[in-house]
């Protein structure tokens, strides 16, 4: 399959590169910073690219973006994409090189990631001759709450790519497997805020008020129905209030009420359906208790994340070919959680992939954004290489 660059040889190249790429996967982690703000991150990476000889452009996706390039001839272009960004948590893990700044962590990974598409980026630098094309490395800002990458599409940063492809680490399945999950992996994610606007009066005397919290009762409430009474069930979706706001004192029926939430999708049928009922839900069950509701939907929103079959199905092929038919899972349902890599693909064909991070077959591993979650550094020679084959593979036209 691979007549350019053996197995073996990749295999030996990933083995040369672990120890500097786990040392820079601890140096990350002991520096998270959050969506937009990951400048020392940023700086890091550049002169990790910068040493291995690797050229980039930086200042992408509002600064911290970084877009190295590995070129070899041949007209095709694939990308590959890490996130850089960490989570505002205390972390808890107790590790050597946890994180040295207060309320910041790196409890998705994402140190992981970066880490280990740089060790993708010089090993293929180191045999760029053998690549019949060029592979873009995406370093991407702000995955989390702010959608990041969608600023990397509209730079048109994936028009001359053919096919994109991105991992997250997974801390249900083992190291040494890797989860596949062709269609729609991922929900859309959207939060909108809810403002009710009654009448404010004396708690004794509700008749010359209108009760603002009994009305965002009765929203809540009815929200729930989207879900249950308007939605075909064999298409998952979610709505959850997360939080609510009013009132001030036990006898003073406030004039507002605030609400947040978020909904979830895994169509954009149904991601439509539920901007349409929430709103009117919201704004006519005010109504029919003589207040008024407005509904805000945010900007930072995830469409669905829709892995290609076909590129799932390759990505899937070098798996097996590389570690083994036991080391495939295949996926059977999609997450609710979302991933604004969905971006990338509403763009190009792709896929996303969940590389296990679990060291044990029978204890549970720490979840994602758990102050006690660590990225798994057993799971980066396979990452690298999986990372590495792919880019070697499609670009010889696999
Ligand atoms: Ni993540």
């Amino acid at each position: 399959m691979r007549e350019s660059m053996n197995g073996d040889t990749i295999t030996q190249a990933v083995q040369g590169l672990l120890p500097e790429i786990v040392a820079l996967r601890h140096e990350l982690h002991e520096h998270p910073e959050i969506r937009f703000e990951e400048t020392w991150t940023s700086d890091r990476i550049s002169r990790y690219l910068t040493e291995a000889g690797i050229e980039h452009t930086r200042g992408h996706a509002k600064g911290t973006g970084i877009v190295a390039t590995v070129r070899g001839p041949g007209a095709r272009t694939v990308a590959l994409r890490a996130d850089m960004d960490a989570l505002e948590i205390e972390e808890e893990t107790g590790v050597p090189y946890r994180s040295r700044i207060p309320n910041r962590m790196h409890a998705c990974g994402h140190d992981g990631h970066s880490a280990n598409l740089c060790g993708v980026a010089k090993l293929l630098q180191q045999h760029r001759d053998r690549l019949r094309g060029t592979v873009k490395f995406i370093f991407q800002p702000a995955e989390e709450n702010a959608a990041g990458g969608r600023f990397i599409v509209q730079e048109g940063l994936l028009d001359d790519v053919d096919a994109v492809f991105a991992l997250h680490c997974w801390p249900t399945l083992a190291v040494g497997t890797v989860g596949f999950n062709p269609g729609a992996a991922m929900a859309s994610a959207d939060t909108f805020t809810i403002r009710i606007t009654g009448k404010g009066s004396h708690g004794a005397d509700p008749g010359a008020g209108v009760d603002p919290i009994m009305v965002a009762s009765y929203i809540v409430t009815a929200l729930q129905t989207l879900v249950s009474r308007e939605m075909n069930p064999w298409e998952p979706s979610v709505v959850t209030i997360a939080r609510i706001e009013a009132g001030f004192a036990s006898n003073v029926i406030p004039e507002t009420a605030t609400m947040d939430g978020t909904f979830r999708a895994l169509s954009a049928k149904v991601r439509a359906r539920l901007f349409e009922g929430i709103e009117r839900i919201a704004v006519r069950t005010a109504e029919a208790h003589r207040a008024t509701a407005t509904v805000h939907f945010h900007e930072a929103t995830y469409p669905p994340l829709h892995n290609d079959p076909a590129m799932t199905g390759f990505a899937r092929a070098i798996a097996r070919d590389a570690f083994g038919e036991a080391s495939l899972v295949d996926m059977r349902t999609p997450t609710m959680g979302a991933e604004d890599f969905a971006y990338y693909l509403e763009k190009r064909p792709g896929c996303f992939l969940f590389l296990g991070n679990n060291p044990s077959a029978t204890e549970p591993y720490p979840a994602l954004h758990n102050p006690r979650f660590d990225f798994n550094d057993g799971a980066l020679p396979y990452g690298m290489e999986l990372m590495a084959r792919i880019a070697i593979d499609y670009l010889e036209g696999h």
